[in-house]
């Protein structure tokens, strides 16, 4: 094989750099294959069509249902969100999705959140925010203030990432990401608890299990042992205007794989592994489908679903170094939905009708069998829709099924339920090294973010980031890969 100098030369400077790949092409790629059909997958067949044009075969396999852990849930003919349920007026991709696809958004309810330690109410919400916010300050001094500056500076620093992406940059690690985006000052929050990150921005231990807590246990089934970054996330949404996709989120992973005329591929990947002996580095992709196994050969490999025995159990055959695919434990939730009368005395109330709480939030209490409690909102009809029979939907997350026993302690009666158990979420641990992005020269992992941070639009940005990366490395773009002074050139730019 014949190689001019100019591509010795550029292979030589490849090989010093560990974001850039060791090929470089003139053409698109042939085959690209993506493994997951949630929004991680369909976000990213829709950018790798976007950059690698209309000639690209791009499959996607999917095991289970297109939208992953956005499913909904019926419950007497509505439909609910039993997972990914709301989102912030700062998740631009899925913004934008919803207005490329024509699907309506709506208002999240409004909530009236009420905190529970076991024994009684703790702490209420008002229907007004300005009294939310005296109320707060009374109880809890300044401490609401800090968490809001701590966090409005975290999200301001993370929200660059579009302004990068909308310059097509892209990055080889999470870690160079998110150095890129808040430098040291934002990497250290990924190795940092929340809770000492708290404290470090002044925030006092009563208001951290008194508030916090709740918050983080609602949205994460975990204690603020979490990393700063994904508490910041969730913290940030506690106090502002949520939204959701009218009919159900997971209608944007059908609509996102229709526009980017992928193919769909009903069936679990169960193994990947070089195709040794051709010129071309290609993968060859073993899966089951109802007719059998299968093999395919493809190009470039995404994984769209978390690298995990008991989630996507794919055998990474014959890769030296190995891929490594048993360290990320993900944490169970089982999310419950109630149609019936809830039990007012078991929260303390005497009379039924006190109980005018729309959500109610835990502190860390081992007699506590759930985490949160709330009323569900069909996916369908104005925010707070009631059923016909005029009792409410209550939907519930536990770390357990519940029982007969359990219900019959939250509920006065009831005649429908409805449940749905997952693996739901990284269990956070930090510090701790973040998952490549890289897994080989053309095996690219979007859930690697998810240790940073889980959630919708997380895995839609970090889906375009694989499209940018992909398509950068395939070419030997390597001047939009892992630049470091980005807030820097923006800045005077402006
Ligand atoms: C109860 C719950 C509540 C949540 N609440 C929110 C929220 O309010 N807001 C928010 O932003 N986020 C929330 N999240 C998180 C959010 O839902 C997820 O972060 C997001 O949906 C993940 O999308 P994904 O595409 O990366 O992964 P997934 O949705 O898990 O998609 C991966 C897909 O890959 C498929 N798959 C796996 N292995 C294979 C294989 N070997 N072969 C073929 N297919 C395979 C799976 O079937 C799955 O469909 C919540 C999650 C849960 C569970
Ligand atoms: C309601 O809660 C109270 C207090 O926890 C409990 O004693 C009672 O058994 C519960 N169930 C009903 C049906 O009242
Ligand atoms: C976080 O800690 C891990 C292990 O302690 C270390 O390997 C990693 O480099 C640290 N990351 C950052 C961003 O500081």
């Amino acid at each position: 094989m014949y190689l001019s100098a100019f591509v010795l030369s550029a292979l030589l400077l490849c090989a010093l750099r560990p974001g850039a790949a060791e090929e470089l092409h003139q053409q698109p790629p042939g085959r690209i294959a993506i493994v997951g059909g949630g929004i991680g997958g369909s976000s990213a067949a829709y950018f790798l069509r976007q950059k690698f044009g209309k000639d690209v075969q791009i499959d996607v396999f999917e095991k289970g249902q297109v939208g992953g852990r956005m499913a909904t849930i019926d419950m007497d003919g509505a439909e609910y969100e039993a997972g990914g349920s709301v989102l912030h007026p700062l998740n631009l991709h899925m913004k934008s999705f919803a207005k490329e696809l024509g699907l309506s958004v709506r208002p999240c309810r409004n909530s009236l959140a009420g905190i529970y330690n076991g024994n009684e109410i703790i702490f209420q919400q008002s229907d007004w925010l300005f009294i939310n916010i005296i109320k707060l300050l009374w109880y809890y001094g300044l401490n609401y203030m800090r968490m809001y500056m701590w966090g409005e500076d975290l999200l301001a620093k993370f929200a660059r990432i579009y302004q990068y992406q909308s310059y097509d940059y892209s990055f080889s690690s999470a870690e160079q990401l998110f150095h890129a985006l808040g430098g040291e000052d934002l990497s250290i929050k990924l190795n940092m608890t929340l809770d000492d990150s708290l404290q470090k921005a002044g925030c006092s231990k009563k208001y951290i299990d008194e508030i916090v807590t709740p918050a983080i246990r609602h949205d994460f089934s975990q204690l603020p042992r979490i990393n700063a970054f994904v508490g910041a996330l969730t913290l940030t949404a506690t106090y502002t205007k949520l939204w959701s996709i009218e009919g159900g989120n997971m209608l944007v992973c059908p609509g996102l794989l229709e526009a980017s005329e992928a193919q769909l591929i009903k069936g679990t990947v169960t193994s990947v592994q070089e195709n040794t002996g051709g010129i071309e580095k290609l993968y060859k992709l073993g899966y089951e489908t109802s007719t059998g196994p299968h093999l395919g050969i493809y190009n470039i490999v995404i994984i769209a679903a978390p690298i995990n025995k008991e989630i996507s159990n794919i055998n990474f055959v014959g890769f030296s170094p190995p891929i490594d695919t048993s360290s990320n434990s993900y944490i169970q939730t089982v999310t419950t939905f109630v149609h019936g009368q809830i039990n007012s005395s078991f929260f303390g109330f005497i009379e039924p009708c006190q109980l005018g709480l729309t959500d109610i939030l835990t502190t860390k209490n081992p007699k506590l069998f759930f985490d949160s409690i709330g009323l569900g909102d069909p996916v369908k009809g104005p925010p707070g829709t009631l059923q016909p029979t005029g009792q409410k939907v209550w939907k519930i997350t536990s770390p357990d099924p519940l029982t007969k026993d359990q219900l019959n302690l939250l509920f006065t009666s009831y005649h429908a339920v409805s449940a749905k158990k997952w693996l739901a979420f990284p269990q956070y641990n930090p510090p701790g090294k973040l998952p490549p992005i890289i897994l080989h020269d053309q095996i690219y992992y979007i859930n690697s973010i998810e240790l940073a941070a889980s959630g919708i639009e997380l895995s839609a940005l970090s889906a375009k980031n694989v499209a940018l990366l992909s398509y950068h490395r395939w070419f030997g773009i390597n001047g939009q890969i892992d630049q470091e002074d980005l807030v820097e050139r923006f800045k005077s730019e402006l």
